[in-house]
């Protein structure tokens, strides 16, 4: 296993900061603790990479973190996470969006470079766009999703986190279950449909096409894929949001229509975000750890910075039982698309 300063502050009890100072020799903390601190990282294997510690004096103590919609709950939230651990490492954070344009994108990485940024965190949503060539030779860390070259990332399983979605309505009856998807760019988008794929034909369910409506991750995405599920009038009971904004995009057009959630139509979505506890009624979802995603792609960028090694973290998603999903029995219970007969 391969020992970070992240572990190494676990084992302490101390600040990520405290530790990367103690055993990059920097000034601020006790001489006894710094021995103690050293002493527990060499009893642990950690192995810091000489040359780049070297390269630490020269820090200019700023990291960057890009991400591709603030206007979403999700990002606020990982920002604090990416922040929390950037104070206790001395570091300044400049936050600025990620163009979904991969050439813009690597644009700004390009003039981060500049900067002279120690390192930064990108949130690479695009299909394509999460190679290392991205970092123009700085330090990096992917967020979200994993990347194809050799830069270390952060996330949860986003194939798992769909089929777990997908399987609890399966657990509870539902037989055609809708997919509102993520917009078909992202690699996300493509990982939970094949999570809720998977879910389907596993117990022997469709998982076609005509189950399958475009969204944007946005609540006006939502709002028009169930316009779309409660006009086509083929037996839907559940739906699968690949995130909870367009499931809360859903909840609103069922409103809108007389549908009533979960009696007539159940909805579970993915991301866990704080404003899903407070709709009508309360989404069921797959929460992802959102802070502590930030928290642990700021800690594996500053351990990228100071040469530890640093590999790959995938986090557990866990599922928040609302209120928006009830068993389907398939003998006498309505579905809105078949107007109420089985
Ligand atoms: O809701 C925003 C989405 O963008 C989240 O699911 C997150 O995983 C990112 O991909």
């Amino acid at each position: 296993m391969v020992v970070t300063v992240y572990d190494v502050a676990q084992a302490t009890g101390l600040s990520i900061a405290s530790v990367s100072r103690a055993l990059n020799g920097r000034p601020g903390v006790s001489a006894a603790t710094s021995e103690r601190i050293v002493k527990i990282a060499a009893d642990m294997g950690y192995q810091p990479n000489e040359v780049a510690r070297s390269l630490v004096a020269k820090a200019t103590q700023t990291i960057a973190l890009l991400v591709p919609d603030i206007t979403n709950p999700f990002f606020p939230e990982l920002v604090k996470g990416v922040q929390s651990v950037a104070d206790e490492g001395d570091q300044l954070l400049l936050l600025l969006d990620a163009p979904s344009d991969p050439h813009r994108l690597a644009d700004r990485l390009a003039a981060l470079r500049r900067k002279q940024v120690d390192g930064v965190i990108v949130v690479a949503s695009e299909l394509d766009s999460a190679d290392d060539d991205l970092f123009h030779g700085i330090p990096g860390v992917f967020l979200d999703r994993a990347g194809s070259g050799s830069a270390p990332s952060v996330s949860v399983d986003q194939e798992q986190a769909a089929y777990l979605a997908t399987r609890h309505l399966i657990s509870r009856g539902h037989r055609r279950i809708a997919h509102v998807l993520g917009p078909e760019n992202l690699a996300v988008s493509a990982l939970r449909r094949r999570g809720w794929e998977r879910a389907c034909h596993e117990a022997g369910l469709p998982a076609d096409d005509d189950l399958v409506f475009h969204g944007d991750f946005l609540e006006e995405g939502g709002f028009h894929a169930a316009e779309q599920i409660l006009d086509a009038r083929d037996g839907i009971t559940a739906v699968f949001a690949a995130n909870d904004l367009s499931a809360i995009g859903v909840l609103a057009c069922c409103a809108a229509r007389g549908v009533s959630v979960p009696e007539d139509l159940s909805v579970i979505g993915l991301d866990g975000i704080e404003l899903a506890r407070f709709t009508a009624p309360a989404l069921t979802t797959v929460a992802q750890p959102i802070r502590e995603l930030g928290e642990r792609a700021c800690a594996l960028l500053l351990d990228v910075i100071s040469g530890a090694p640093a590999g790959d973290v995938v986090l557990p998603v866990r599922l928040i039982d609302g209120a928006s999903v009830q068993a389907h029995s398939g003998d006498g219970g309505g579905s809105p698309t078949n107007g109420g007969q089985r």
